[in-house]
């Protein structure tokens, strides 16, 4: 039994040995010359080939969704190839339904442009910009959490984006990294300033782009963003809106929030928000101000480890206590969940359990 299963162990490490050699030989010395990219039936591209279809299409000014920056970890890139694309591959098939892989949905992070490619992706897309942003101001909300401001420097009308929608937010070479990496950050500000972006960045252990911003970005650096992405926004209906949220899961919550102000809209707002105890909480001011502007909004923090010397009287536990004890049964509202995938789909669950239909749950998750 031991010897099958060390000849197991040795023969996969050869196999993924070799792999990594023919793709590292098919890099260097590979050359596809110029390949075609027949878009929506509409749009054709030049591009040479060789490279991932997701940085072939950046370089051409078409942004697709790629939260973990082009790792094939996020499945965000996802577009449907139609024709060109060759077999779909192992690093992909995790992420793809049987339906998706019948429909010819690929990552577009994974398929290399090695044909002429026919491909579809949302029109949507081809309203996402590139933009130069500097950073006017860094501050501390929590010890873990920091915000930051960004003023667009180009292209000069600004940006235009429905409030819950996020942007990849880009930053340079530093001594962790080996080239410039980007991830997805929520927009917490209010989306009818056009001129400038508040982000919310939550410190990762040993992250890429987390560590950047909290330990080396300064104000005044000049950076890329690309956006606006995202379905996480309000829609139109007569229910009343529940939002949940934990850590940076409050930017895309609050910047709806000014939406409710602008439109001052005339149905229940609620807003859980989890933290672990108060030095967590965030946008305190700007919360209470609103429960006192809005026509009919209530904000309830729950902490889930106050210390008692910190004499904490609002509610305690997790997010999901609160669904518990304030969602009745079959309620009528439209939820927005936004924070850590545990957290998004524990809320989920119970509100299943509650009888609020699928079509009335919105979330991102923040992975
Ligand atoms: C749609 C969307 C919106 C997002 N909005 C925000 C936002 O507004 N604010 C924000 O702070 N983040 C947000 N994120 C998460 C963000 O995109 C990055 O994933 C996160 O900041 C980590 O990036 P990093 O480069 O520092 O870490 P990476 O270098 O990507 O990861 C380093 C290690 O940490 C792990 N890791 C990654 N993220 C977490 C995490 N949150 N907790 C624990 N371990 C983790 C990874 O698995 C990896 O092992 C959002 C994600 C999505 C998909
Ligand atoms: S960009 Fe994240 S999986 Fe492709």
């Amino acid at each position: 039994m031991l010897t099958l299963l060390v000849s197991l162990l040795i023969l996969s490490g050869i196999a993924a040995l070799l792999a990594l050699f023919l793709e590292i030989a098919d890099s260097y010395l590979a050359d596809y010359g110029e390949k075609q990219i027949l878009i929506n039936e509409q749009k054709q591209l030049v591009v040479e080939g060789g490279r991932p279809l997701l940085s072939t299409l950046m370089g051409q000014g078409i942004f697709i969704p790629s939260a973990c920056g082009g790792k094939g970890t996020c499945s965000y890139c996802k577009v449907k190839v139609l024709e060109g694309g060759g077999p779909v591959l192992p690093t992909e098939t995790p992420y793809l339904s049987p339906e998706e892989r019948n429909a010819h949905v690929r990552l577009s992070c994974q398929v290399k442009v090695k044909d002429n490619l026919k491909i579809e992706i949302p029109e949507e897309l081809f309203l996402v910009k590139e933009y130069r942003v500097r950073v006017e101001s860094i501050r501390d909300l929590t010890p873990e959490i920091k915000s930051i401001s960004l003023r667009i420097q180009s292209p000069e009308e600004g940006i235009t984006f429905k409030a819950g929608q996020y942007v990849q937010f880009e930053v340079p070479k530093y001594k962790r990294t080996s080239g410039p990496e980007y991830r997805a950050y929520s927009i917490s500000s209010d989306a009818a300033e056009r001129h400038s972006l508040e982000l919310v960045v939550t410190k990762v252990p040993q992250g890429a782009v987390t560590t950047y911003v909290h330990d080396f970005l300064k104000e005044g650096e000049d950076l890329r963003a690309t956006g606006p992405y995202g379905k996480f926004y309000l829609r139109n209906s007569d229910r009343d809106i529940l939002f949940i949220a934990t850590g940076s899961g409050m930017a895309p919550v609050k910047s709806i929030l000014h939406q409710v102000e602008h439109e001052q809209l005339r149905k229940k707002v609620q807003f859980f928000f989890g933290a672990r105890t108060p030095k967590d909480l965030y946008y305190q001011e700007e919360l209470l101000a609103w429960e006192k502007t809005l026509p009919d909004f209530k904000y309830v923090p729950t902490l889930s480890r106050p210390l008692e010397e910190e004499h904490w009287k609002g509610e305690k536990g997790r997010v999901t206590n609160l669904i518990d004890k304030y969602i009745p049964e079959g309620a009528n509202i439209d939820v927005y969940i936004c924070g850590s995938p545990a957290m998004v789909d524990s809320c989920v669950e119970i509100l299943k359990k509650k009888r609020i239909p699928d079509d009335r749950i919105f979330f991102d998750k923040f992975e």
